[in-house]
């Protein structure tokens, strides 16, 4: 009579296999041959890219893992519209994008496309906007959220520092549209309504001059 012991070996098998498929903390070198196909945009060195027609791919390389990791889940879900990002998020398990995360978040981060006419006044309107904020339109600095020099604070608010220009102005205007609203109660949308096309290209303009960071930071703020 062996039916007792085949039966718990069994149980056994069903719990160690239902362990291993429960996702497993980010595994960097997993994330580079799942990462394959993102490069053409991404770029091999997760720089992103930014082209003529004034489109631009972010920058991947530094952000925190914690909050690629919620883009993708986003985008996924729906909850941050993008066709094509939707597709290859689509493409993921959870355990791929855990992994992805961690590859990218890991990589040295590389300076931001900048707007290479913009005036020492826009500069300044966009530092201003960036480290003090503007009380006169009731919009608080992007650091209070983004961190010291906008730099990234944990996994919910991301580094934008040396994030392609154009990608952050895109990103403001999707908010204002409402194209974009995945941001936490609001957080964004309500500061992106309060900018003007001027304040946007600003701050896009300074943001992206400035150098990033690599954000190791864990803990949120
Ligand atoms: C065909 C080009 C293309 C490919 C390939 C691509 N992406 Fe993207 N990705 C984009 C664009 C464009 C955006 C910005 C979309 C938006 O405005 O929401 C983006 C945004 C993202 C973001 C959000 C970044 C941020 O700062 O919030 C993440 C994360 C991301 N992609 C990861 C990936 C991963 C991982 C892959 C591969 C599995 C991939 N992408 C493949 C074009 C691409
Ligand atoms: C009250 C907090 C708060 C303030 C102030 C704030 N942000 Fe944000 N921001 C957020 C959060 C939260 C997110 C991430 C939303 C998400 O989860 O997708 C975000 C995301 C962004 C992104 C998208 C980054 C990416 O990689 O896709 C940009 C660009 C951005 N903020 C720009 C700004 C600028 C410019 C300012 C100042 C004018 C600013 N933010 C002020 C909370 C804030």
């Amino acid at each position: 009579m062996n039916y007792m012991p085949t039966t718990i070996l069994a149980l056994g098998l069903l719990a160690l296999t239902s362990r291993a498929q429960a996702a497993t903390p980010g595994d960097a070198s997993r994330g580079a041959e799942a990462a394959a196909m993102c490069a053409s945009c991404h770029q091999p060195d997760g720089s992103g890219k930014n082209n003529e027609q004034g489109e631009s791919w972010p920058r991947l390389a530094g952000l925190n893992a914690e909050y690629i990791a919620k883009q993708l889940r986003d985008y996924k879900s729906g909850e941050r519209e993008n066709a094509t990002m939707k597709s290859f998020a689509n493409m993921l398990s959870d355990q791929q994008i855990l992994d992805i995360a961690g590859y990218y978040s890991e990589m040295t981060p590389t300076h931001g496309q900048e707007i290479t006419d913009a005036s020492e006044a826009v500069l300044q309107r966009g530092q201003k906007l960036a480290e003090r904020g503007d009380w006169s339109k009731y919009i608080v600095s992007c650091k209070s959220c983004h961190g010291p020099e906008n730099q990234g604070a944990g996994a919910v608010f991301p580094g934008i520092a040396g994030q392609h220009a154009r990608y952050i102005e895109a990103q403001l205007k999707a908010w204002q549209s409402e194209n974009r609203k995945n941001d936490p109660r609001d957080l964004m949308g309500s500061i992106a309504r309060r900018l003007n096309d001027e304040d946007i290209q600003a701050v896009a303009a300074w943001l992206a001059a400035q150098s990033p960071v690599l954000n190791t930071e864990e803990s949120q703020p």
